[in-house]
């Protein structure tokens, strides 16, 4: 029997290529760099596709009318319409679990580089600006013993949590929409509903997944909550936020500064204010990037397709 034709449109390591190939025919591209119209040409005979955020609407459907999985390489899905792919009976798989402790590491990254002003200072000391003078000027803040703000307290913030608590002697409390008992009593952090939590926080971290809900969660007026000496944190999407109100905050000195690895828009515009400030950090959208995690998500997508081609029930479904 033939195989199934497959659309690959992320970058697959070779032993989940192998894999793949095992059970599909598959059609490697960059989905993301394609034409759109190009890309849609491509799904016309395709039963399936593995892909890094790229962006699933009815025209998708339309133009795939084999599809049975859209298995996404990440744990957001905000990229599919899901509504759609439930009307059309596609399933639709995203990542969970394998990346949690790669995400909680970049953001405690982003905590100590914006607080202690790594990527300033290795800036500073690059320029050749280092003095025998230099004192009180490069000083930084603390991490430890600080209290930690997490909004959006799943696996990754329970991650985040574990790290702040174990490793930082930190203080943790947490938002989200259901409280978290278990998390509560095993990590030792406090619910707070979100004001209060942004006016008791030293360090604000978003993790919450981009919804109808969440959308522009974070604005002027939760900015205008936070401590002056306050650092915020992104690694959700950057849609969360305001990014305008952002920039406000750090224009103002509304708060001390922020580390981000997720924008309105991506690959960040060069023009973009956010580039400007000394205290922001940023980094490109690759809180799950490292060699292991990301092989790891691609294989657990490439699973997830192989199942429901087959037609069994998806490991990791969406919906
Ligand atoms: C995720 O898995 O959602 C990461 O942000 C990569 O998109």
């Amino acid at each position: 029997m033939a195989k199934p034709k497959v659309l690959i449109g992320a970058r697959i390591h070779e032993s989940v290529r192998a894999y793949l190939e095992g059970f599909c025919e598959c059609e490697y591209c960059d989905a993301n760099g394609l034409p759109r119209e190009e890309l849609l040409g491509k799904m016309s005979d395709k039963a399936g596709a593995i892909i890094f955020g790229t962006r699933v609407d009815a025209a998708f459907f339309d133009a795939a009318p084999l599809l049975k999985a859209v298995c996404n390489v990440s744990v957001g899905y905000n990229n599919v319409d899901v509504d759609e792919a439930k009307k059309r009976g596609v399933a639709v798989t995203n990542t969970p679990g394998v990346l949690d402790e790669t995400v909680a590491d970049l953001i405690l990254g982003l905590m100590l580089s914006s607080s202690r002003r790594i990527a300033e200072l290795d800036r500073y000391v690059r320029d050749g600006a280092w003095k025998p003078s230099d004192g009180t000027n490069l000083y930084g803040s603390d991490v430890h013993r600080k209290t930690l703000g997490i909004i959006g307290m799943g696996r990754i913030g329970e991650a985040v949590a574990r790290r702040a608590v174990g490793g930082f002697s930190m203080e943790v409390r947490y938002y989200n929409r259901h409280r978290k008992p278990e998390a509560e009593s095993a990590l030792g952090v406090a619910w707070r509903d979100l004001d209060g939590l942004l006016a008791e926080s030293d360090f604000i971290v978003c993790m919450m997944p981009l919804t109808e809900e969440t959308r522009g969660m974070i604005g002027k007026r939760e900015f205008s909550l936070m401590k002056p000496s306050a650092f915020f944190i992104n690694a959700s999407r950057g849609q969360t936020i305001d990014e305008k109100a952002l920039i406000e905050a750090l224009r103002n000195g509304t708060i001390a500064g922020a580390g981000l690895d997720v924008f309105e828009v991506e690959p960040i515009a060069p023009d973009n204010p956010l580039l400007t400030f000394d205290n922001v950090v940023l980094t490109p959208h690759l809180g799950s990037a490292t060699h292991r995690t990301r092989n790891e998500m691609a294989m657990l997508a490439a699973r997830n397709l192989k199942t429901v081609l087959e037609g069994g029930a998806a490991l990791t479904p969406v919906y």
